[in-house]
């Protein structure tokens, strides 16, 4: 069976890398594809949003499954173009992709369903914003409603911040017409954590814990990123927090879509902040998380198709995904400057040597081939998502950090520091 991946990031190279090793053994595809994901399949050159050019290419190559990794596409609807040809598609529809697309949108269903979540309000008028800003505490968040590539997002520690924020996305156009409208939420404390789920419409299935570092500097400060490297499993989530997290936050949010008439099928990642064992909700992503992705397949035990299958086909059940007892840890590379101006074309060096480190997987992300076709270069922020498994959270480590320190490219970046938290609870006892 051909397989189309739709998508160009480390979560995308994840995804090929699983698919590619079923024991079905399909054909792969992934469009645009990096340098890590040519090496399980065949990339395509048409960019993840490119409905027309995708569309066609389904048309006349008849894949059997594809997947679409980014938000983009689905928020413009790629799902509904593509099962409306009749193909066999995973992602959720435009509607239900809303989640992400406006987070206005994910705050109203989560009030209506009664989600924990923070005191939200929307707004369109930069004075009025500022305002209610005055009757609010600090720090305060101001998020664009649309889809922004995750640099939406202002954590304004003073009032001056946040009207800041407030002004340059509804009057200076910062983030075009996904920042025309602003969502100003409370602050809310804790520690952060992903859940990600399988959604087959009616089934809700929840994958492995993982937590996410999105700070580009060690000891969580600095600009946010896309994320920096991720652990699986987060102790945090416990299974008090798994408990809640399924009933407060999955079934009742399907339940206020359903009531909307809205089904959702792919996956669903919540972005939590867990305090006292109470989640609440920061975010919905309608995908797969980056580089949640990398520490979660890696632990995922045996063939992920079934899985998906039953997503599309509304049969998924827990029974259909078992997962390794080891840690994964993901470390992510980046460029330097990053998340600021970087530098595009750098070679980067013994990328086979790492591979070869035990447990251990390069997941390339911002990768692409050199002129001469037999170099491999940095083409984007975040370049690449080591992973390895370990018995225990300190081996999985040690193993990422061997591979990270065998690769080199002028300016390369990364944290020494993930999965702090987790080891601080280890010592703690
Ligand atoms: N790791 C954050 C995200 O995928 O949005």
């Amino acid at each position: 069976m051909k397989i189309l991946v739709v998508g160009n990031g480390g979560r995308e190279h994840a995804l090929v890398w699983k698919l590619a090793n079923d024991s079905t053994q399909p054909e792969l595809f992934c469009t645009p594809g990096n340098a890590g994901t040519a090496e399980w399949g065949t990339n395509l050159s048409l960019g993840a949003t490119d409905l027309e050019g995708i569309q066609q290419w389904c048309i006349e190559n008849q894949p059997g499954l594809v997947v679409i990794g980014p938000e983009a596409p689905l928020c413009l609807g790629m799902a509904d173009v593509l099962e409306a040809e009749g193909f066999r598609v995973f992602g959720p529809n435009q509607a239900a992709a809303e989640l992400e697309g406006s987070k206005q949108f994910a705050k109203e269903i989560m009030k209506a369903a009664g989600v924990p979540t923070s005191a939200y309000e929307t707004f369109t008028d930069a004075d009025a914003a500022c305002e209610y800003v005055r009757t609010r505490s600090i720090p305060i968040v101001i998020k664009a409603d649309g889809l922004a590539a995750g640099k939406g997002v202002t954590v304004a520690e003073t009032v001056e911040q946040a009207d800041a924020a407030i002004r340059d996305a509804l009057e200076g156009n910062a983030f075009g017409e996904a920042g025309s409208r602003v969502v100003i939420e409370d602050f809310l404390v804790g520690e952060e954590a992903s859940i990600l789920a399988l959604i087959d419409g009616e089934n809700v299935v929840m994958l492995a814990s993982s937590q996410d570092h999105k700070r580009i500097f060690e000891k969580d400060l600095g600009p946010n990123t896309g994320g920096m490297g991720a652990y699986s499993p987060a102790s945090i989530v416990n299974e008090t927090v798994l408990k809640k997290v399924k009933e407060e936050v999955y079934d009742r949010t399907l339940a206020e879509l359903k009531k909307r008439g809205i089904t959702y099928k792919g996956v669903l990642y919540a972005g939590l902040m867990i305090e006292n064992d109470q989640p609440s909700v920061v975010e919905f992503n309608c995908r797969f998380g980056d580089p949640e992705t990398q520490a979660v397949l890696t632990r995922w035990d045996g063939d992920m198709l079934p899985a998906i299958n039953g997503v599309i086909d509304g049969t998924l059940s827990e029974e259909m995904i078992q997962w390794k007892d080891e840690h994964s840890v993901c470390v992510v590379m980046v460029a330097g400057g990053y998340p600021g101006d970087y530098a595009k074309g750098v070679e980067i060096q013994n990328l086979d040597k790492a591979d070869a480190v035990q447990d251990t997987v390069v997941f390339h992300a911002g990768t692409g081939t050199g002129t001469d076709g037999d170099k491999v270069v940095t083409a984007g922020g975040r370049v690449l998502g080591i992973t390895s498994l370990g018995t225990d959270l300190p081996d999985a480590l040690s193993k990422a950090y061997i591979a990270v320190e065998t690769i080199s490219f002028e300016g390369a970046f990364y944290r020494n520091d993930i999965a702090h938290r987790e080891l601080r609870r280890l010592e703690d006892g």
